[in-house]
């Protein structure tokens, strides 16, 4: 597999471990819950999919400029 699929494999995945943290962050809302962890907890997943999903995004064009 490429450093590309990768790359879109673990952005897909991510995506996952990051909704499953929006909704433990909802459950803990509405159970008034207070504990600032299980806020972080959504950011853990979501900075490498920032960082991943920048890549997908800038793709198409690096692979223009390479033609
Ligand atoms: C944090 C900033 C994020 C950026 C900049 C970003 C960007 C992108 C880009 C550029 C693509 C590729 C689109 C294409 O096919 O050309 C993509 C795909 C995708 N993104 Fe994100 N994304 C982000 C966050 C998220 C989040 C929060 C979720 C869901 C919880 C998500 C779920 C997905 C999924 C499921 C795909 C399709 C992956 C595949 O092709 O198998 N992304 N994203």
């Amino acid at each position: 597999m490429s450093t590309q699929m990768w790359i879109r494999q673990i952005h897909r995945w991510l995506s996952m471990a990051f909704t499953i943290a929006v909704i433990a962050n909802i459950v803990a809302m509405t159970m008034q819950v207070q504990a600032a962890w299980i806020g972080f907890l959504a950011l853990v997943p979501l900075i490498p999919l920032l960082a991943t999903g920048l890549y997908l995004f800038a793709l198409p064009y690096l692979r223009r400029s390479n033609a």
